[in-house]
């Protein structure tokens, strides 16, 4: 099964990407944690990296897309995946598109994680992440479950780089949705609500089978399936209330 997580800064794409994981047994490729290991290395691509996270702004399509095409060939991708942080831009969504005909294994299903502006906010500005194994935790979290390793505020949580990451979104990954809507590839999730609610709504969706033009057919679809055709509200086409000042 090859799935990608899609959504803001902060509408929970790691934490659901771990849920998956354990429950599917498949690889998590994420570029985020990807780029934060290189840095924590000292690497010449994390030296390179490192001013643009701490920014929120992206790196080049060029690097992101030969890092994907690298990772995908690892053995531990062969049974699956869940893509998370990529593609971020058109022009990483067909590059996956061709890299994935080319390996031979489809795409099966874009989760979309809708999140509202206010609420991304909210959660990046208490989020703590474990910088040995890059899991992230809410707010006053004491340790890491996984490793018992002692928590931090990731760089780009500060607040000075969330709304650059929050606006680059949005110009640039919102058109991402839309190229997997062509292709009737998305189930939305109404990403209100507690992270075991959302993980059921996830695993609900993964299990459906896939309608028409990306209508979802399940239980719990009722208030969260695509709208046809598109024409939803995206998280932050209204001006964040901490941008308004
Ligand atoms: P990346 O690491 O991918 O960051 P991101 O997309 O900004 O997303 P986050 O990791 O911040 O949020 P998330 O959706 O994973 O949420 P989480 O589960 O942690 O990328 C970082 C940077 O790398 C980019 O800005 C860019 O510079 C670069 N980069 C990466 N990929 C790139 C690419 N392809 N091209 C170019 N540049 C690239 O949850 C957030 C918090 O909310 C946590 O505290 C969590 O516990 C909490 N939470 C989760 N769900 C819920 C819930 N339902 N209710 C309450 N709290 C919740
Ligand atoms: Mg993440």
């Amino acid at each position: 099964m090859n799935l990608l997580l899609y959504g803001a800064p902060g509408s929970g794409k790691g934490t659901q990407a771990n849920m998956l994981r354990t429950h599917f047994g498949i690889t998590h490729v994420a570029t985020g944690d990807m780029l934060r290991a290189e840095i924590q290395a000292g690497t010449p691509l994390g030296r390179q990296a490192q001013p643009i996270l701490a920014a929120g702004q992206y790196v080049s399509d060029d690097i992101m897309i030969a890092m994907i095409r690298n990772r995908l060939r690892q053995p531990d991708c062969a049974r699956g995946f869940i893509m998370d942080g990529f593609p971020r831009t058109v022009p990483q969504a067909k590059a996956l598109d061709s890299l994935m005909h080319t390996l031979g294994r489809p795409l099966d299903r874009v989760i979309y994680l809708k999140v509202e502006t206010d609420e991304l906010l909210r959660r990046l500005s208490g989020r703590l992440v474990c910088p040995l194994c890059q899991r992230t935790y809410p707010p006053a979290t004491a340790k890491c479950e996984a490793d018992g390793g002692a928590l931090v505020q990731r760089e780009d949580d500060k607040a000075e780089a969330v709304k650059p990451r929050i606006e680059v979104y949005l110009h640039k990954t919102v058109p991402v949705l839309d190229h997997y809507r062509g292709a009737g590839l998305v189930s939305e999730i109404d990403g209100r609500g507690t992270i075991e609610e959302i993980s059921r709504q996830v695993l609900a969706a993964v299990a459906s089978p896939l309608v028409g033009n990306g209508k979802v057919v399940s239980p719990l679809a009722g208030r969260s399936a695509a709208k046809p055709g598109g024409g939803e509200d995206h998280p932050g086409t209204t001006t964040p209330k901490a941008q308004k000042a």
